[in-house]
């Protein structure tokens, strides 16, 4: 399982570096890297970014149902992962304290701090309709994906 999972994300890494090489807007890249990692993996409900604008979150480029806009830096999964500069698994989100329940078919939860030049620029959240969905495979594999993302938007300033 876990060996398929590195082949199923090395195929995502390459996919994401070809789509994004030959464009530098900043929203078409994060719109096409939420399609690419939402229908490449299986199990999601959601798959996008939220963005550091002052000391909240706010919504960007993602798939799944419509998502609460805004939320407060250190309020929430995504919130906290921000605070902390870490990704952050959720097997069970009911047992996550302040979890945020954008849709009330997610189980499991995986999001992966945008870190630029030691700031937080914003958070890559997934949700899974199934208990315990995402492992260090999987944020090992997004962690990748978000810093071919950064990489090619080096001179991002949110
Ligand atoms: N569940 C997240 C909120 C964002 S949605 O899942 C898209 C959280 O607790 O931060």
């Amino acid at each position: 399982m876990a060996v398929n999972k590195c082949a199923a994300y090395d195929g995502l890494a390459k996919q994401l570096a070809a789509l994004i090489a030959g464009e530098t807007d900043l929203v078409a890249n994060a719109s096409n890297m939420a399609a690419l990692v939402y229908h490449g993996l299986t199990d999601l409900n959601w798959a996008g970014f939220y963005f550091a604008r002052g000391d909240e979150l706010v919504l960007g480029p993602f798939q799944g149902k419509p998502a609460c806009v805004r939320i407060a830096w250190g309020a929430g999964v995504c919130g906290t992962a921000a605070a902390a500069g870490r990704a952050i698994v959720v097997p069970d989100v009911d047992a996550f304290p302040g979890h945020i329940a954008c849709d009330a078919a997610s189980r499991s939860e995986l999001v992966v701090p945008l870190v630029a030049e030691d700031r937080v620029a914003g958070v890559f959240d997934l949700d899974s309709p199934r208990m315990a969905r995402f492992d260090e495979a999987d944020r090992a594999g997004i962690e990748h994906l978000v810093a071919i993302f950064l990489a090619h938007h080096r001179d991002w300033r949110p």
